[in-house]
């Protein structure tokens, strides 16, 4: 396809067409594109409800495209190199899912790093798939898990070779990826899937600067957030398949199980509207942002109390390359915590960063931030390291829970397994029906069927310690573990 072919946005052509049909409504949804009076429309004007159609004649079939969402799916392929496209309406993580189940059946085995998002364990628990975990390199000084080196997922693929798949996250939330082209090459060469959570990647498609983007690197599927970083809406995101031999059916099927029949027109126009922006824009408009990035580097590094951790430092904890979009900012000195900034530059500052962890901070840098916005965070920086400075603090020794439970069984075994609840101190032993995490970064402390251990107790009472907010299925310090005593069905088992 030529390039002039990308000026086109045929899913927003035929909206526009539609709605310029000014047709009277007898569908859904209900409002019938009536300028309603309500909270909402006072917000964002009573246009929410004019543009807001359901799926008429002329919008094609989300669940089995054929005439403008195909096309405008086409378009995407056609410039990420894949094979094919899906628009997805619910984010990276229905991408996630639907990987998962068009490849694996219950019981097939899968290679995925213990930091996987938590939809790969809902993913696991739906397709019945066995996990076999390889723990990331950790990163002590900040206490981030980032990437695998190529030799250990040598080390798991060889020791695996009855797995049908890999699952690879790249880049990770803070940015670091991994030598993708390589793990793609070896994986391949053991007839294994390469499924990749591209899901803080999408700009890789859109400037050459940028890391390998997986589809060059040669894997079968991923599935990009293009709203995290590709200009599209909140929960729009695209599939890519690059394998022939997951066919539409498989796809569609998957699609299928998990996608509201109601898809929001607004999200799927976005992607076609992002994708032209994107194509036409984004070399340029990321040059820009990586200039950005470098003037905020150095200048975050000058202000006491904050250590801007960027590319040589993730090379030298276990990454092959670096998104320099991703401000990785080391508390050094300060009486505060992560939370505590995160915090403080809410509510005192006007800024909200991404997200926070006991001694770093993330902001992410993307196609809308300017250099104001980054002279407006250093100096609330200044301002903080002015009052919060002590260059007395002396930490204690950074730790990261270094290990990951045993499996007792499949996630999907657990989750169909009789319930007990229990207090996380008495958990010792029990096997576990749910996942516990903190979010963000949504690290899996222990996933369904793996067993409570002393390390996971400490955790879990570490985190009460400093108030950090765990998410699990009770709010009061109980879990959910499997009742054996009342397990009695040997199908449960299987
Ligand atoms: C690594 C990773 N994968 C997948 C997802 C899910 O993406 P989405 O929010 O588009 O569903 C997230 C969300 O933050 C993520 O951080």
């Amino acid at each position: 396809m030529k390039k002039s072919e990308q000026e086109k946005t045929p899913y927003v052509d035929a909206l526009k067409k539609y709605l310029k049909g000014k047709y009277t409504g007898f569908d859904v949804p209900g409002h019938h594109q009536k300028p309603l009076h309500t909270e909402l429309s006072k917000l964002y004007t009573s246009r929410i409800y004019k543009y807001d159609v359901n799926a008429p004649r002329g919008l094609d079939n989300y669940m089995n495209p054929t005439s403008v969402i195909k096309e405008a799916q086409d378009l995407w392929a056609d410039f990420t190199g894949a094979k094919r496209a899906r628009f997805l309406v619910n984010g990276s993580t229905s991408g996630i899912l639907i990987m998962l189940l068009s490849c694996l059946k219950a019981d097939d085995k899968i290679i995925l790093p213990r930091n996987v998002h938590k939809s790969v364990i809902n993913g696991l628990v739906l397709s019945g798939a066995s996990p076999v975990f390889i723990m990331p390199e950790i990163d002590l000084c900040t206490e981030i898990v980032n990437q695998i080196s190529f030799e250990n997922w040598k080390k798991a693929i060889d020791e695996n070779l009855d797995a049908k798949a890999i699952f690879i996250i790249n880049p990770t939330y803070f940015g670091a990826t991994c030598d993708l082209e390589k793990i793609v090459k070896y994986a391949h060469s053991k007839n294994m899937l390469v499924l990749v959570d591209e899901a803080h990647g999408t700009h890789f498609y859109f400037n050459d600067k940028m890391p390998i983007n997986a589809i060059k690197a040669g894997a079968d599927m991923s599935t990009l957030s293009v709203h995290k970083s590709g200009g599209s809406l909140t929960q729009s995101s695209v599939l890519l398949i690059n394998n022939d031999n997951i066919t539409d059916y498989m796809v569609s099927k998957s699609v299928n199980l998990i996608t509201t029949t109601s898809p929001n027109n607004t999200l799927i126009a976005s992607l076609d509207a992002a994708r032209k922006f994107m194509v036409f824009n984004g070399q340029k408009i990321l040059d820009r942002i990586l200039e950005i990035a470098k003037f905020a580097q150095s200048e975050i590094s000058k202000i006491k109390g904050f250590k801007v951790r960027a590319r040589e430092h993730f090379l030298k904890n276990g990454a092959y390359d670096f998104d320099e979009t991703k401000l990785v900012i080391e508390i050094d000195k300060l009486k505060l915590n992560g939370f505590d900034i995160y915090n403080l530059l809410k509510d005192k500052y006007k800024i909200q960063i991404e997200l926070a962890e006991t001694y770093l901070f993330l902001c992410i840098l993307s196609i809308g931030t300017t250099k104001k916005d980054i002279i407006k965070l250093i100096k609330a920086l200044k301002s903080i390291s002015s009052k919060y400075y002590d260059e007395n603090i002396k930490y204690e020794d950074h730790h990261y829970f270094k290990s990951f439970p045993t499996i007792f069984c499949r996630p999907r075994t657990a989750f169909h397994a009789p319930l007990k609840v229990v207090n996380y101190k008495d958990a010792l032993n029990e096997v576990s029906k749910e996942m516990i995490m903190i979010y963000p970064p949504g690290i899996p402390i222990i996933i369904p069927g793996e067993r409570f251990s002393k390390e996971v107790i400490d955790q879990l009472e570490y985190y009460e310690k400093i108030n950090t907010k765990v998410l699990s299925d009770h709010k009061d310090g109980k879990v959910s573990v499997i009742d054996f005593e009342n397990w009695n069905n040997s199908e449960d088992k299987k």
